[in-house]
């Protein structure tokens, strides 16, 4: 029997179905982070039960086929803050069960819950090929050149529907085995003392400790972390620029370390006048040790062009390598717009290379509701 289940809350499933539903999202997991290994299950089951973030509400459904979930869909819209006009979906159906219409039915279970302030659909799809075999380019498959050139018969599909293609992220990943410690303590020797001669210094911070860390202004910290979000390419993506609360920044803290995940940061600080010139951030993962996850770099307008950012890069690469916290980290991962054309040179240089391109793609409500057939 096929019957459709809306949860809201994960906690007051029954804890049979609460796994067949975990072993649901290993398997997509298992599919979209391919070559990389998925969230082990345990991870999984803390996602699941995590609060969520306060400006943010959820629901997910799934379709059941006798009690067994074979396909889901997730629906997240902002409550309040940033971005209120758009509204996000994830979908998987299990491989056994595709092309039965499981996804569209599923997707007409979202209109109602989508609020009248949300206008605009974001979708995301993952591809390990970046570039189309009959490409007349010859590209590398670490070329930003390639983005764009290449979709899956389901990214063609949803071109023929009226999905709009916004902006495409490269995901990739430099593997630590392949670098000697020696060479990257000399060359942060290097790097940090022609940045110190122009006016700068380091600072590393853990867990969001910054009241440690008394050089670092935190307001001006968060200040810089802000511009530096807003200052990323959006391409054609709709999203508009993000305010950044000490509140949500904790947020963050909070809501990783309950699913396993901690923040280290280095800062780079301007010594004349104090200011927070650059910023870097990875994550460790409690559940997932072979993994760490780059997270924001970035350097302020004023400050670039002094080598921060590939300073700032290197002083994490020789942390993960030295610290015996991070010992078990084999592939450093990260996602950067395939537009972002100096981050990827940087992460070029320390050895990242492609695993997936993933591509954004919008539609406004109303064609949604008539592609759904629910004018
Ligand atoms: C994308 C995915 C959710 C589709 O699920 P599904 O249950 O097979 O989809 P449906 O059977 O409901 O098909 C819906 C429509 O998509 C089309 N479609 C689905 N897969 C397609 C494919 N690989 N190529 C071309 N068209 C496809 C169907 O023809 C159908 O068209 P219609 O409008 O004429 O009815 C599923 O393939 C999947 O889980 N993929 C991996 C995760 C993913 O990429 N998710 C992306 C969305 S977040």
């Amino acid at each position: 029997m096929n019957e459709i289940l809306q949860v809201e809350e994960f906690k007051t499933l029954e804890i049979t179905l609460f796994e067949k539903i975990v072993n649901l999202m290993y398997l997509r997991y298992q599919e979209i982070f391919k070559p990389l290994p998925p969230y082990p299950k345990e991870k999984i089951r803390k996602m699941l039960s995590s609060p969520g973030y306060v400006e943010e509400k959820s629901y997910y459904w799934f379709k059941l086929n006798n009690g067994t979930p074979v396909a889901y869909c997730h629906l997240l819209h902002m409550l309040k803050g940033d971005n209120m006009k758009l509204f996000w979906i994830k979908a998987y159906t299990h491989p056994e069960h595709r092309r039965k219409g499981h996804f569209k039915e599923l997707l007409k279970e979202t209109v109602p819950k989508i609020p009248e302030y949300a206008k605009t659909l974001m979708v995301r799809t993952f591809s390990t090929k970046n570039s189309d075999e009959n490409s007349k380019k010859n590209l590398t498959e670490n070329s930003t050149e390639t983005a764009y050139v290449y979709y899956t018969d389901f990214e063609r599909y949803l071109l023929s529907q009226g999905y709009k293609m916004t902006i495409t992220d490269r995901s990739s990943g430099a593997d630590l085995t392949e670098f000697r410690i020696q060479d990257i303590k000399q060359k942060v020797t290097e790097l940090k003392g022609l940045a110190e001669q122009k006016g700068f210094k380091f600072v590393f911070v853990e867990n969001y400790r910054f009241e440690e860390q008394p050089e670092i202004d935190y307001q001006d910290y968060l200040k810089a972390l802000e511009s530096i979000w807003n200052d990323m390419p959006r391409d054609e993506a709709s999203w508009e620029d993000e305010t950044l609360t000490k509140e949500k920044h904790q947020e963050f803290f909070k809501l990783g370390s309950l699913i396993g995940t901690f923040p280290w940061t280095f800062v780079a600080l301007h010594v004349k006048t104090g200011n927070v010139a650059g910023i870097t951030e990875t994550w460790l993962d409690k559940f997932q040790p072979e993994i760490a996850e780059q997270d924001d770099t970035g350097v302020i307008r004023e400050f670039r062009g002094n080598r921060l950012g590939l300073t700032l890069k290197y002083l994490m690469l020789e942390k993960l390598l030295t610290d015996p916290r991070s010992s078990e980290v084999k592939f450093w991962v990260t996602n950067n717009a395939f537009s972002n054309s100096h981050m990827l040179a940087i992460n070029d240089e320390l050895k990242y290379r492609f695993l997936q391109r993933i591509n954004t793609f919008e539609m406004h409500k109303s064609g949604f509701v008539s592609y759904l057939g629910q004018s």
